[in-house]
């Protein structure tokens, strides 16, 4: 049976109220977290996930760091500005598709003005960012795919992994069942998107079952929206996964053709069109 974590993630959060910590993450997310909203001004969009990874730096002090997925980079900003805070150096890995010179669409406030700009994760992070936080973060381009089979090939390992890519059921599978292969002996994963009421949370939902039969200490915290807003309709979180039972397992990767299967299936299934209810 997996157990919940000594030192519980969740009621941490629960009773959080740490003005400096709260702040330093919406000074971040005000510049890499903002999202459009059809009709009204961008909004925050769980920044709370930067608090919690923030926490993780605090009390677990990892000196190797993988994220997958870097978005725009409030996930590894916010880790870096936790090592400088909490005295815990670390190098910091993050993996994307889209490479760091790419434009993309960007909402952000700057100097209290709200606005969507073009631009890429190099422009805004090199702009806005203090350089000594961009100093041991690692920008790796390319699927998770071709990614982290390389790190495994390569040897490398992970004290900390956050998995926030591709939220289908295949790539969290891949992700998942990689990044216990990465993970170094002692180490955490954080999974973003437990969402068990939204078509892109099927992934993460379903693989925790399996987590569970791999990871002796699994915890879900209800985290997003809850302290910067704009409140969320349903409950979303994240799942924090430790004690792996058997260190450095091996993946199958023809077992894996399976589970890319089982995506297409999924992902047809959330067609409104298929489920078999008639009125
Ligand atoms: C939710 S965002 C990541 C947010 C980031 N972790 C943060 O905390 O700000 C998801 C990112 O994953 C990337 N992504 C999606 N599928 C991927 C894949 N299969 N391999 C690598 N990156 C992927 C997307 O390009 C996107 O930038």
């Amino acid at each position: 049976m997996a157990k919940i974590l000594e030192n519980s993630l969740r009621e941490w959060f629960q009773a959080f109220e740490d003005p400096v910590r709260r702040q330093r993450i919406w000074d971040l997310g005000l510049l890499t977290g903002l999202r459009e909203r059809k009709g009204s001004d961008p909004a925050p969009a769980n920044f709370e996930r930067g608090l919690i990874l923030d926490r993780l730096i605090e009390v677990r002090r990892p000196k190797r760091i993988l994220e997958i997925g870097t978005g725009r980079g409030l996930g590894c900003l916010s880790m870096a500005a936790a090592c400088r805070a909490h005295g815990a150096p670390a190098e910091i890995f993050t993996v994307d598709i889209t490479p760091r010179d790419r434009k993309i669409r960007w909402a952000l406030e700057l100097k209290g003005e709200k606005k969507v700009v073009h631009a890429s994760r190099d422009e805004i992070w090199q702009a806005h960012i203090d350089p000594e936080l961009l100093q041991p973060v690692h920008q790796l381009t390319g699927t998770s795919v071709q990614v982290l089979s390389k790190l495994a090939r390569d040897n490398e390992r992970f004290d900390l992994i956050f998995i926030d890519a591709g939220h289908d059921l295949f790539s969290v599978v891949y992700d998942l069942c990689y990044s216990a292969r990465l993970l170094n002996e002692g180490g955490m994963i954080l999974m973003d998107d437990f969402a068990p009421m939204e078509d892109f949370g099927i992934g993460t939902c379903m693989v925790v079952s399996h987590a569970r039969r791999w990871f002796n200490a699994v915890e879900i915290i209800e985290s997003e929206n809850v302290i910067y807003g704009p409140a969320t309709a349903t409950p979303r979180g994240m799942v924090a996964l430790s004690e792996l039972r058997a260190p450095r397992p091996s993946v199958d990767n023809l077992r894996m053709l399976w589970w890319r299967l089982a995506g297409f299936v999924v992902r047809a299934c959330e067609s409104e069109k298929l489920f078999p209810l008639r009125g």
